[in-house]
C-alpha cells in the first residue's frame, strides 16, 4: 500500500506521517518513508539520531527515476533500480525499523 500525503504547509503533514510510520511499522508491517517536501524534516519527527540524518543522501533524481508519458498525455515518474538498492544506498533504517529516504531539500535560490 502507497499513502501520499500533501497538504498546506504547517497543517501538520510530517507529524501524521511519522506516526503513521512507526504505528504501522510496530503492527508489524514493512514501513518506508520517503520525504520529498523541499524543507525535509521528516526524519528528524521519525526520531532518528543526528548521526542517522548525517548519513541521508539524496538520490540524483536521473539515477533512479524515469518519466514515462502514455498515450494521453499523462506524465508518471517510474523507479528504475530496486527500492531497496536505493534505499540501502541513500538511505537509513530509524526507529522501529522504519526505512526513511529523502529525495530533496534546498537546492539553491530559484531552483524550486
Ligand atoms: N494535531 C496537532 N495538534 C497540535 N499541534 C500539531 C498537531 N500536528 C502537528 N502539530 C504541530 O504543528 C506544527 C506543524 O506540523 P508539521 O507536521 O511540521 O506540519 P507540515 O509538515 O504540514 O508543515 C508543528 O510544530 C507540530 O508539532
Ligand atoms: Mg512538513
Amino acid at each position: 500500500m502507497r499513502i501520499a500525503v500533501s497538504g498546506k504547509g504547517g497543517s501538520g503533514k510530517t507529524t501524521i506521517t511519522a506516526t503513521l510510520a512507526r504505528t504501522l511499522a510496530r503492527q508489524g508491517y514493512c514501513v518506508n518513508a520517503i520525504d520529498d517536501d523541499p524543507n525535509p524534516n521528516l526524519a528528524n519527527a521519525l526520531g532518528l539520531t543526528p548521526d542517522q540524518i548525517a548519513r541521508l543522501r539524496r538520490p540524483p533524481r536521473e539515477e533512479i527515476l524515469a518519466e514515462r508519458v502514455d498515450d494521453e498525455g499523462h506524465r508518471s515518474l517510474k523507479l528504475k533500480r530496486p527500492f531497496d538498492e536505493v534505499l540501502q544506498e541513500y538511505g537509513v533504517c530509524g526507529p522501529d525499523h522504519v526505512g526513511i529516504l529523502t529525495m530533496t531539500g534546498l537546492l539553491g535560490a530559484g531552483k524550486g
